[in-house]
Formats: structure tokens, C-alpha cells, sequence
């Protein structure tokens, strides 16, 4: 193993270029005896001369002119990698590793797409889960971060709320109720509903509300996706509650109405969460700062509808 420095090998690149002691110290704002000694330690360290004098100029030796292929390598791989640092370090490289809950994902994809389309080098990694899952993960300080339903109190997490999610009730196009307005949320004990697993945020919102509203409702199936509840409300299998963002297509296409149910729609939030304290990377720093500065706004022109929608959506039905 060699024992020399990466300042020997810039003070012997510097030498080697200029073919000379004076000017390379002059560049390097060294004094000529501080160049002279260091080559000196340097050919003391490789057993060989790296110049030679002839008159006034020096020269590389054969081992001289080896060992510059290998200094210069050295130096120009150590550029590259402060750059790809410096690049990581301001922005634009990296990687991001996010879980979202399940109903989160359908319009965190689309904000994905938009923050990968202004950084393209920066590689992301999406995790979709139910709440259940994520606040383990945040436990364990698995990911960057994590976009879901408020988390509890006491958790040790920062969270920070960046965009609205209504929950609605919804049902077959042809539903008795589909077209009736304000209706009492005592009627709603006279149907059967679809309800998310538990663990789910949506399901523990919606179970809450009933509570505080002294309403027992009648659950059917219980399903552990937002796509299932909607093929078999659509089946007319029952209704469902579920967040606005998860069905603003069917509602759309009127395959799915959204009822006119007294104090609904049940508003929520979206938040970004990790645990208090963490060192975010810059680039989960700028996710973050993206997500909160024009998160909602660039949904909201995905046609993920906030609530202009939802008073549209109310009147429909
Ligand atoms: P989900 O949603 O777990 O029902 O998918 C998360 C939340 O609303 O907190």
C-alpha cells in the first residue's frame, strides 16, 4: 500500500503539467521548497524518481510519466464524485422512497409524475399500503416520508397537513336514494354498507363519525380495497364511504352517484408525516416542500377535486 496524499498527488499533477516546481507552487499558492519537499516525500514513498533535471527544465521519468495516468484518474474521479455530491447535496439527483396510504395513492402517482418530470434523475420508490401499515413503517423510520390520514397524537411524528379529503357516501346509479335530497343521516340505518378492512383510515373516519353522530350503521362485507367497494356498490351490493379523490372518475362517468347525505361530505385532510427530528435528504426535503407548496393545486388540475367538486357532486345527486 502506498503511503502518500491526495495533496502530494495534486502538488505532483500541478508539477508534472507545468514542468516546473516554481509555477506549479505558484498556481497552487504554495512556496517552491513546500512543492519540492512533497515530491520529494512522494518519490521517497513510490522508490522511484518521477522527474529528472536536464539543464534548467525537468522532466517526467518513465515511472513519472506512469504514475501521472494514474494520479490524474485518481483526481478526475474525485471531481466526478463532488459533483455527483454537490448535485445530490442542491438538488435534482438522489433517491426518494415514500409510502402512501392505498386511498392516498391515486392522486400521489399523479404528484409523483409531476415532481419526476421536473427532477429526472431522481429515483423514487412507492410504497402503497393502509394506515395500519404506515404508522409501523414510521415506527420503524422506514421510509422518507409518508402521505396519509391525520396520525395519531403522542406518536412522536411531525405531521403537516397539505390538502383536503372528503369522504363520501356512495352508491348504485339506480340506488332508491340516488336522487333524493338531504337525506336525514337516521335513513342511512336502513341500508348496508361496504366497509374498508380494519386498519383502513377511511374505515376508522367513518366508524368515528357514526359514533359521534349516535348512528349504528349496518355493515356488510368487509373489503380490503377502495377498487372493491366500488365494483360491488356498483353491483349494488350495498353503499360505500369513501374519499372523493378515489371515485372523482366514476362520479364522472356516472357509474357511481355520491348521495346527499345531511353533514357529509365527513371532512379530513391529507398530511405529509415523518418523525420528528429526522435529517430529510435534500431531495425528500424538496418532495416535501413540493408537496406543500403546489400539492393541491396541481391535483386539483389532475381533476382530483376538492371542494368546488363537492358542492357540484352534492347537487347531482
Ligand atoms: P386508507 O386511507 O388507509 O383508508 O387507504 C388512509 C387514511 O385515510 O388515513
Amino acid at each position: 500500500m502506498l503511503h502518500i496524499t491526495l495533496r502530494q498527488l495534486h502538488i505532483f499533477e500541478a508539477v508534472a503539467h507545468h514542468a516546473s516546481h516554481s509555477r506549479a507552487a505558484e498556481q497552487l499558492h504554495l512556496t517552491q521548497p513546500a512543492v519540492s519537499m512533497q515530491i520529494k516525500q512522494l518519490e521517497e514513498a513510490i522508490g522511484l524518481p518521477l522527474f529528472e533535471q536536464l539543464g534548467k527544465k525537468i522532466y517526467l521519468t518513465e515511472a513519472g510519466n506512469e504514475f501521472l495516468h494514474y494520479a490524474r484518474n485518481i483526481l478526475d474521479q474525485l471531481t466526478e464524485a463532488e459533483n455527483v455530491l454537490t448535485e445530490m447535496k442542491g438538488m435534482g439527483r438522489g433517491k426518494l422512497s415514500i409510502s402512501v396510504a392505498s386511498t392516498a395513492s391515486y392522486f400521489a402517482t399523479q404528484l409523483l409524475a409531476e415532481f419526476c418530470k421536473r427532477y429526472p434523475k431522481v429515483s423514487v420508490s412507492l410504497n402503497v399500503t393502509n394506515r395500519e401499515t404506515l404508522l409501523k413503517q414510521l415506527a420503524q423510520n422506514e421510509m422518507d416520508m409518508v402521505i396519509m390520514g391525520k396520525p395519531p397524537e403522542g406518536l412522536d411524528l411531525q405531521a403537516t397537513s397539505f390538502m383536503e379529503n372528503p369522504l363520501v357516501i356512495i352508491a348504485a346509479i339506480n340506488h332508491p336514494l340516488a336522487n333524493t335530497k338531504h337525506i336525514p343521516l337516521s335513513r342511512l340505518q336502513e341500508e348496508t354498507f361496504l366497509v374498508r378492512e380494519q386498519g383502513s383510515g377511511t374505515r376508522i373516519a367513518m366508524e368515528r363519525f357514526f359514533i359521534q353522530q349516535h348512528i349504528k350503521l349496518t355493515t356488510g362485507t368487509e373489503m380490503s380495497t377502495n377498487e372493491a367497494i366500488k365494483q360491488a356498490v356498483q353491483a349494488e351490493m350495498g353503499l360505500g364511504i369513501l374519499s372523493l379523490h378515489t371515485v372523482s372518475l366514476e362520479l364522472e362517468a356516472k357509474r357511481l352517484v355520491a348521495l346527499d347525505v345531511q353533514s357529509f361530505p365527513i371532512l379530513r385532510d391529507w398530511y405529509v408525516v415523518h418523525r420528528i427530528g429526522k435529517r430529510l435528504t435534500a431531495t425528500a426535503q424538496m418532495f416535501k416542500e413540493f408537496l406543500l407548496n403546489e400539492g393541491a393545486q396541481i391535483a386539483q388540475a389532475k381533476g382530483f377535486n376538492l371542494m368546488n367538486t363537492i358542492s357540484k357532486v352534492a347537487l347531482q345527486a
